[in-house]
């Protein structure tokens, strides 16, 4: 596999942006973010729309000088570019109801999560461009790094280039929202949704259930609540090891340790084969998420999401989740820490 291309702001033209009226269909996380920072890269406001709903987000946006439409039909006809900032899971109905039907032909649609995109669930016309550009970032962060004049990790992509255009139009945007900077990282929808689904399926759920037997082995040694949940999680040590990696190196920050941890780690990590939990996460990757498995499912449970209560499948598995010894301990332990403050 090659290296993937990474495109900075001397690869993107600012200018290609001129005269084009930007819409933004949504206000949350980074519709928010992603305005204002094309705003101040100095795209004018009266040439950007913000499409929402009315609720808090558009009134935000009103408070920050914005442009408010609450007529997705009349924003998307007025669009040149279309940045889709509504959550995943609301995407479809809207815009292929409100928004798809009057969009111009050569309209530049933006998303910044391939999801959607990679399992079809969208409807285009073959003449527009579809671009992902993917902050691998919270929207408060990709908002505060360019203020401090930093760039953000990014992820961009040509989905489909309907006017020969699309991957300028999709660098002069990353660049404009401050994701050129620090350099964009060429992508696709198919590998961005393959990682993420991948971590939130097989990455982080293995890592779950690593603590909460870890947790039980040690709780039936002997130790107390009190003191496993310090040791494992409450202390921030899991959080700052991460930080580290991510500042000095994956293997790197182990140095950061006492000589008996690295030497256990290390020879341990070593001697654990890796065969069963490399098929078990190919199983993930292939057969549930990459097939579209994992979409079909989750589209017939989406709505009753939406529910109170024990009717919401979200809310079971919190429940079923925190029934573990170590959901059950962290709760005593936090109600003591609450009464002694
Ligand atoms: P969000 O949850 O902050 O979205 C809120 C916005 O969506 C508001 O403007 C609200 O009015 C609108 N909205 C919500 N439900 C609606 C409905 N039923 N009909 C019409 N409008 C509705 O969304 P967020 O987190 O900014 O995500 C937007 C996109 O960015 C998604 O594709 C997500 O995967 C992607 N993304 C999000 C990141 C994050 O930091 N949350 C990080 C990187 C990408």
């Amino acid at each position: 596999m090659p290296s993937a291309k990474i495109y900075y702001d001397s690869d993107a033209d600012l200018n290609i942006l001129k005269d084009k009226t930007i819409v933004f269909l949504g206000f949350g996380n980074q519709g928010a973010a992603q305005a204002q920072n094309l705003r101040d890269s100095g795209l004018p406001n009266d040439k950007i729309i913000i499409a929402n709903r009315q609720d808090h987000y558009a009134e935000d946006a009103k408070s920050k000088g914005f442009n408010v439409e609450h007529d997705f039909s009349k924003a998307a006809a007025a669009a040149d570019v279309l940045f889709l900032l509504i959550p995943d899971q609301v995407q479809p109905r809207v815009f292929n109801e409100q928004a798809a039907p009057h969009l111009k032909d050569n309209v530049t649609i933006v998303i910044a999560s391939g999801y959607n995109v990679f399992y079809k669930l969208l409807n285009f016309k073959s003449t527009q461009d579809v671009v992902m550009v993917a902050p691998r970032m919270i929207g408060s962060s990709v908002r505060s790094l360019y203020v401090k004049g930093k760039g953000f990790p990014c992820f961009v992509s040509v989905e489909q280039d309907g006017t020969g255009n699309a991957l300028s139009t999709a660098l002069a945007l990353s660049r404009a929202i401050g994701a050129t900077k620090a350099g964009a990282i060429a992508s696709s929808a198919r590998e961005e949704t393959a990682m993420d689904l991948f971590a939130e399926q097989g990455l982080w759920p293995n890592i779950i259930m690593l603590f909460r037997e870890a947790f039980s082995v040690l709780k039936e040694a002997g130790c107390s609540d009190e003191a496993l949940c310090y040791e494992m999680w409450m202390s921030k040590e899991p959080a700052e090891i991460f930080e580290r990696a991510a500042e000095d190196g994956f293997i790197a920050q182990l140095k950061h340790h006492s000589t008996v941890s690295q030497y256990g780690q290390l020879n341990g990590s070593l001697k654990l084969d890796g065969t069963a939990i490399r098929e078990h996460f190919k199983e993930i990757l292939y057969n549930q998420v990459l097939n579209g498995k994992f979409c079909q499912e989750f589209s017939k449970i989406e709505a009753d999401l939406e529910k109170e209560g024990d009717e919401n499948p979200l809310n079971q598995l919190y429940k079923k989740s925190e029934e573990s010894e170590l959901g059950q301990a962290e709760k005593r332990v936090r109600a003591r820490l609450a009464q002694l403050l």
